[in-house]
């Protein structure tokens, strides 16, 4: 079983672009609301708003850009260094747009958490707003999970609900889920700070049991 048991967690955060996942759990982790520390913010593309924003905060930032790696080993090596450079135990990818591949991702299991905008199982993939709508579902939600080399398919902690109402634009339901966003996602990490969730044989424990079903977050009055 794999328990991270450091206290502070050291992260690295990935991101792609906007980057309020990521500073949203940087300032919880300045604030001492989660026992960890963000050593390293990653960006795959350069000049975006996340990288800018981790800056001001004081964080170091480092961009390793997709297009001029010679293909995805050479840009997987070059993530995976910075990630083992700063020592880090907990590797949260935050509106990460790129495939990670199945070694890479091996090379973290149990250390590796994304954030996908949907009520998984349902909706992988991108535009999940959009799709919600177009189904005329009535709910919708946010899951943090953990990475398998199955594209949005790892186990499942926790996912925030919220209502999806039939005029809602994708602005405003995107805007709804991610403000629950940055409720569950630093909540996962501080069990994991805790020592409250763990890995073991490739399935989530919390509170020493397994977590066969997603806790469920209820953010109906959104
Ligand atoms: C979030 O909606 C997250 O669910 C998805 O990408 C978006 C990232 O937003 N994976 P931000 O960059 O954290 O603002």
């Amino acid at each position: 079983m794999s328990t991270i048991a450091r206290q502070p967690l050291r992260l690295a955060i990935l991101i792609s672009g906007r980057g309020s996942n990521m500073a949203t759990i940087a300032r919880d982790c300045l604030q001492k609301r989660i026992a960890a520390t963000v050593n390293v913010v990653i960006s795959d593309r350069p000049g975006v708003a996340g990288i800018a924003t981790a800056q001001e905060m004081g964080i170091e930032t480092h961009v390793i850009p997709w297009r001029t790696a010679a293909g995805r080993p050479e840009f997987e090596q070059a993530i995976g260094e910075c990630i083992d450079d700063h020592d880090i135990d907990l590797v949260v990818l935050a509106g990460f747009m790129r495939v990670l591949s199945g070694p890479f991702v091996e090379r973290y299991a149990g250390r590796m958490l994304n954030i996908h905008p949907s009520l998984l199982p349902k909706y992988t993939g991108l535009h999940t707003h959009r799709r919600v709508l177009e189904a005329g579902d009535t709910e919708h939600g946010a899951s943090v999970h953990f990475v398998t080399p199955e594209l949005d398919g790892g186990p499942i902690i926790l996912q925030s609900r919220v209502p999806a109402r039939p005029d809602d634009t994708e602005s405003v339901l995107s805007a709804r889920v991610q403000s629950t966003e940055h409720v569950i996602y630093p909540r996962v990490i501080g069990w994991i700070a805790d020592g409250r969730l763990s890995w073991n044989r490739g399935r989530p424990l919390l509170d020493g049991k397994p977590l066969d079903v997603p806790v469920v977050e209820d953010f109906s009055d959104r």
